[in-house]
């Protein structure tokens, strides 16, 4: 089945949409993106991925591509229209055509949004059930991680190099300490039940569904520190985890070859991932 894509303010099948080769989306990596869950057709933390989206944009001097209402418009006619229970939306702004010139052309020259759907299963992933295996390599991306650009060609090469580890993913490490996994957040748990993640910043992207679980984590016996952390202190670690939009919450069962806790899925990564989904469901 073809799926029905969003280009620029139309709906086509996808095999009659394109993009200019001189889109700077494609040259130059110039653009943003966001990624929303969708759980029994309704998109799920929305409305913070268009707050972080606007942020991104403001950061590159991108102006909107739409306003808010038409962007969730089309990400809700995508959804009817792909037939979508359960997945994803994907959304992409880059800063347009323009003749190849680093500098950026002129404001007003319209940016290039996209928008496409994934089915996914997300609710009864294998991953969240057995646990994801993790391996630590260095970070060597740019220093402004907290633009969700679609420059991710390190990530890529840094989930690749986990897979030839062993492991399901990686975990960065910069000067010493995790900054997150290659498209998640991560984290945590210490013996004496301290909830461990890295403090927002530009290394890290903020995650939509890190702030969430961070406010769920308030209602279970968890403290929660929001700072660096070294692989050590994780390998030591009683539970951990990742978050994101398309993970939600995900146990985390090894470290470097080494089981974490008993090398199960934690009780508290259990429980909070429980909390989001039953939170995303009720909403
Ligand atoms: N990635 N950190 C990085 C580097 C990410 O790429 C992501 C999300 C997150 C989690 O953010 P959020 O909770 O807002 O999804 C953290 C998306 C899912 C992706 O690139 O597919």
């Amino acid at each position: 089945m073809s799926r029905i894509v969003y280009v620029n303010g139309e709906f086509l099948a996808e095999a009659d949409a394109k993009i200019s080769v001189f889109d700077r989306g494609f040259l130059f990596a110039d653009g943003v993106y966001e990624v929303s869950s969708v759980l029994r057709g309704k998109l799920i933390d929305n409305a913070g991925h268009i707050v972080r989206l606007h942020r991104s944009l403001a950061e590159l001097e991108m102006a909107a591509p739409a306003s808010d209402a038409a962007i969730l418009a089309a990400q809700e006619a995508l959804i009817q229209q792909n037939n979508v229970e359960e997945g994803l939306v994907y959304l992409q702004v880059t800063r347009g055509v323009a003749d190849r010139d680093f500098a950026y052309p002129a404001a007003d020259t319209p940016s290039t949004l996209v928008m496409f759907t994934q089915h996914k299963t997300l609710i009864d992933s294998p991953q969240a059930k057995q646990g994801i295996k993790i391996a630590s390599i260095p970070d060597i991306r740019w220093k402004r991680r907290d633009i969700k650009t679609v420059g991710l060609l390190a990530p890529s090469m840094g989930k690749m190099q986990a897979k030839k580890a062993g492991a399901d993913d990686a975990w960065m490490v910069e000067e010493g300490y995790v900054t997150e996994g290659t498209s998640n957040n991560a984290y945590i748990i210490t013996q004496d039940n301290v909830l461990v993640t890295r403090h927002v910043g530009p290394e890290i992207l903020n995650g939509i569904t890190r702030r969430a679980v961070l406010r769920l984590a308030e209602l279970t016996e968890l403290r929660i520190e929001e700072r660096s952390f070294t692989m050590e202190e994780a390998y030591a670690a009683k539970e951990a985890f990742v978050t994101s939009a398309t993970t939600f919450v995900w146990p985390v069962i090894e470290l470097d070859g080494q089981a974490v806790g008993d090398g199960q899925p934690g009780v508290f990564a259990t429980k909070l991932r429980e909390l989001y989904i039953e939170e995303a469901l009720a909403a």
